[in-house]
């Protein structure tokens, strides 16, 4: 026989007489092969390996078809070398075809390398890969952050001082109370925005956040003013369900007003679909067993699917066309910073529970 590249040093016609069968060749090899009539295109022999491995492909005993499995969208000739993976199985091969003259026959030999463990380790290296390029594009979040940060803290500041000196020539000439109080409401957002502003180039630069004791209420009074337009435009009513004795909690004020105003803001998105006579969302406030204080945001939205759940908390996750994905990834930061805890549960009501856990303030300070 005279394979490719296989032809023995010296004389190879001496030991013609004692060559070993193809069946007994093929069945020496340590990997599936199998040897199909040129002609016909049909199998001749298989080792046990082809036959265990590639026995349930359709068309395994012709050529023709089974190069239409295996290499669709090729034509005519064998392809020489290709990677495929068998649907059967999901593992991976090295296809390699090879022509071999025996004796007059012309044969074509397949010959399947399983790659499947190199094609893991390759994949595995990839989704590292991912994971490091995620992390890098984390810090430039919060390179880009800071940046814009900077750049919007002048305009910013000038509009609060053009808001207070229009509200003091308001109230020079005594009214109308409407444009006053609307004056007042830009003044509240500007300074809120600038607050925010503040506490992430603060947090970029130090990391660190800066704790005392705050009453949850007042937190939950910031958040929902800000957030009254978008409520009153989806006729929405948020109800605020904090007990009178809740006890302080040991929190960075503006960084945990970010967190309750994502999470109201994401629950109120999520009611988009929901018909307005259904919509109701609450922020429920506890002590919980373990003696931290428990704030939940109950919404009757879409709620989330179990692959949703899954990654909820990964940056970039996000299924709204207008979602940059990182409102809860930075929620859950910030709590953990506070050494809470960020949980997710579907609402026995339908729709969903976001909540955070924060220390109680007493003792600390
Ligand atoms: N209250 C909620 N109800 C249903 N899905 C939610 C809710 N909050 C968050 N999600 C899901 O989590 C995703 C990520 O939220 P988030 O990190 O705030 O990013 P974004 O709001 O920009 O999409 C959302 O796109 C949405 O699919
Ligand atoms: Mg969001």
């Amino acid at each position: 026989m005279g394979v490719d590249g296989g032809a023995v040093h010296g004389q190879g016609t001496a030991h013609a007489d004692a060559s070993p069968s193809l069946d007994a060749l093929l069945e020496a090899l340590p990997v599936a092969c199998a040897a199909f009539d040129c002609e016909t295109g049909r199998l001749v022999a298989g080792n046990r390996r082809y036959h265990d491995q590639f026995g349930p492909v359709p068309g395994h005993v012709s050529r023709d078809r089974l190069m239409r499995e295996l290499h669709p969208g090729s034509t005519g000739d064998t392809p020489g070398r290709r990677d495929v993976r068998l649907p059967h199985s999901g593992r991976w091969y090295s296809l390699h075809w090879g022509r071999v003259e025996d004796t007059g026959q012309a044969l074509d030999l397949l010959s399947a390398v399983d790659i499947s463990e190199r094609i893991e380790v390759l994949d595995s290296h990839k989704s590292r890969q991912e994971k490091l390029l995620f992390t890098s594009r984390l810090m430039s979040v919060g390179e880009m952050a800071a940046t814009l940060a900077h750049e919007l803290n002048q305009p910013l500041a000038a509009i609060v001082n053009y808001l207070n000196g229009s509200l003091r020539l308001v109230g020079q000439a005594g009214g109308p109370v409407q444009v006053e109080r609307a004056l007042q409401a830009a003044r509240t957002q500007a300074e809120h925005a600038s607050a925010v502003i503040a506490r992430v180039r603060e947090f970029v630069r130090a990391r660190e956040p800066r704790r005392s004791a705050h009453r949850l209420a007042g937190i939950a009074d910031t958040v929902l003013e800000l957030l009254r337009l978008e409520a009153e435009r989806q006729e929405l009513c948020i109800e605020l369900r904090l007990p009178e004795d809740l006890p302080d909690v040991y929190a960075d004020r503006v960084m945990v007003e970010q967190v309750l105003l994502n999470l109201v803001k994401n629950a109120i998105e999520a009611m988009r679909e929901t018909p307005p006579g259904e919509r109701a969302l609450r922020v429920d406030g506890r002590v919980n067993l373990d003696g931290d204080v428990e704030v939940r945001v109950v919404d009757r939205g879409s709620g989330l699917s179990q692959a949703e759940q899954d990654q909820l908390f990964s940056p970039f996750f996000t299924t709204k066309a207008d979602g940059l994905g990182i409102g809860l990834a930075i929620c859950r930061s910030i709590i953990e910073y506070h050494e809470g805890r960020m949980f997710f549960e579907p609402s026995p009501e339908g729709g969903s529970v976001f909540g955070f856990t924060l220390p109680v303030a007493e003792g600390r300070t």
